[in-house]
């Protein structure tokens, strides 16, 4: 059997109580991404994303919504009546396919692609009806039990809440992964019976039914049993988080990248780094940024979907969103760029200087206390401390042009829109409303008055 024949479905229409929240579980994030997209990326493992279908139901277009560039299908659950429920609804859909079906739970985010993997092997290596997953944990409340017979096979699965004491104390546990030859299981699930407790259709009760007609249901006992984690409450989901966190830090590691800390250093899934990158305790990488090689990200700094080339230094508690960094460029303390700034090679940034919607140069500095927005800056020029750019008159937005190695004297008002030609200087303290042309000095301030002996009297004591 291979990959070609393996749907794959992921129930993932539950409401989540448990999590006591207004969003849907799976939409939950652990590791920089919602929990049900951890899942259809261990699923690229068994099958490509044309033969995956997500069952959506509660917050269907929000879920439908976060999958829809992985290029899965889509199934409505109408009501959420449980697991059972869910993957009946793709019959229609899917009763045509032969091969094997395997069914995962969007709220099992730590799945290993390998486990996943070997499952698939396992099934199309036996005459089982079906293979589900199972491994034993210290404390199994919540989950469902696995009941075996004399040779391993299973016999049963007995849900927490129908449990009896003695079933209870059974350790082995449902890891709500199996895999199903496809056509006894669209054969039999019209024959799953609401539970009477809850009046759910239990995908769980396959098992029993199978048996009945005479079918073997294997298991495939995993020793990991962390990997199985399914994300009921927000505990669980910090758990989930942690490990991801861990296992990220650590394929960074493994790669090259020096991390400080790891515990502490929060890297999403998607973030790449560059080998030889040094990491500073409690560094947050987030959404699609790219870290290139031999760079360092100082202690507490995050950046969001940011872009850093080689050899960039971002220095402690600097914040950058959306934003990119050139080579051997170095950013902060305390620097913050947003909106699309874009930091030229070798260029500086330093501590409490904001850069909005502005390019800065190659080679060029701003090393103090400004606020540059909406502006592009030269490559080469200076930019004094407490430089403001008025890029706001309270109704729009006016950009500010400064040329090739100019100087912007310390606090400098530059009134946009304005431009300040290349290798000009705007004298320290200058109101600027008017451009500047290149090469020239532009001095926008009162003349200073000294008052001779403007003091009388000694000052009292
Ligand atoms: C389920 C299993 C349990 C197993 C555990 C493993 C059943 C009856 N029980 O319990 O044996 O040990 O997972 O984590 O299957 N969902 C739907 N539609 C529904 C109900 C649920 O799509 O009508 C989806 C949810 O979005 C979720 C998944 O199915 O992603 C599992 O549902 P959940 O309610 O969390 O099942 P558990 O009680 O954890
Ligand atoms: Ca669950």
């Amino acid at each position: 059997m291979s990959v070609n024949d393996t749907t794959v479905v992921i129930l993932a229409a539950g409401l989540g109580t448990r999590m006591r929240s207004k969003r849907a579980k799976v939409l939950h994030r652990a590791g920089g991404l919602a929990l049900v997209e951890h899942v259809v990326a261990a699923a690229t493992a068994v099958a490509p994303a044309e033969r995956m279908i997500v069952v959506t139901g509660h917050q269907a277009e929000e879920v439908e919504a976060v999958l829809q560039p992985s290029g899965v299908g889509f199934v409505r659950q109408v009501g959420q009546k449980g697991t059972g429920h869910a993957l009946a609804s793709c019959r229609e859909r899917l009763q045509n396919r032969d091969g094997l079906v395997m069914v995962l739970y969007g709220d099992t985010p730590l799945l290993s692609p390998v486990t996943l993997r070997r499952l698939l092997d396992f099934q199309s290596a036996a005459a089982t009806a079906a293979t589900l997953i199972t491994t034993k944990i210290e404390d199994p409340a919540g989950y469902g039990r696995v009941i075996l017979d004399g040779e391993g096979y299973v016999t049963a699965i007995v849900e927490e809440k129908a449990a009896t004491p003695q079933q209870k104390s059974i350790r082995l546990i449902n890891s709500g992964i199996y895999c199903f030859r496809a056509s006894l299981l669209w054969q039999h699930i019209v024959e799953l019976q609401p539970n009477a407790a809850s009046g759910e259709l239990y995908l769980t009760d396959m098992a029993e039914i199978l048996v009945q007609h005479g079918h073997r249901v294997g298991a495939l006992y995993i020793e990991d049993p962390d990997e199985l984690l399914g994300i009921n409450t927000r505990v669980e989901l910090a758990d989930a988080d942690r490990v991801l966190r861990e296992r990220k830090c650590r394929e960074l590691m493994l790669a090259g990248v020096t991390v400080e800390r790891p515990e502490t250093v929060t890297v999403d899934a998607n973030v790449q780094v560059g080998a030889d990158t040094v990491i500073e305790p409690f560094a947050r990488l987030l959404g699609s940024t790219v870290v290139g090689e031999e760079c360092h990200v100082g202690a507490g700094a995050i950046l969001e979907s940011a872009v850093l080339a080689d050899r960039v230094v971002v220095a402690p508690y600097t914040l950058v969103a959306n934003s990119g960094i050139e080579t051997g460029a170095q950013v902060g303390p305390f620097a913050r760029l947003r909106m699309d700034a874009q930091v030229g090679q070798d260029a500086r940034v330093g501590n409490f200087v904001e850069l909005k919607k502005t390019t800065l140069g190659k080679g060029a500095k701003s090393q103090h206390l400004a606020y540059l927005g909406d502006s592009e800056i030269g490559a080469g020029s200076n930019i004094g401390a407490g430089t403001i750019t008025c890029n706001y008159d309270g109704e729009q937005k006016h950009r500010t042009q400064i040329g090739e190695r100019a100087f912007i004297g310390s606090n400098a008002t530059l009134v946009a829109p304005v431009e300040i030609g290349a290798e000009s200087y705007v004298a320290a303290g200058s109101v600027i409303t008017e451009n500047v042309p290149a090469k020239t000095l532009a001095l926008g301030r009162a003349r200073q008055v000294v008052k001779q002996g403007w003091v009388k009297k000694p000052r009292k004591k």
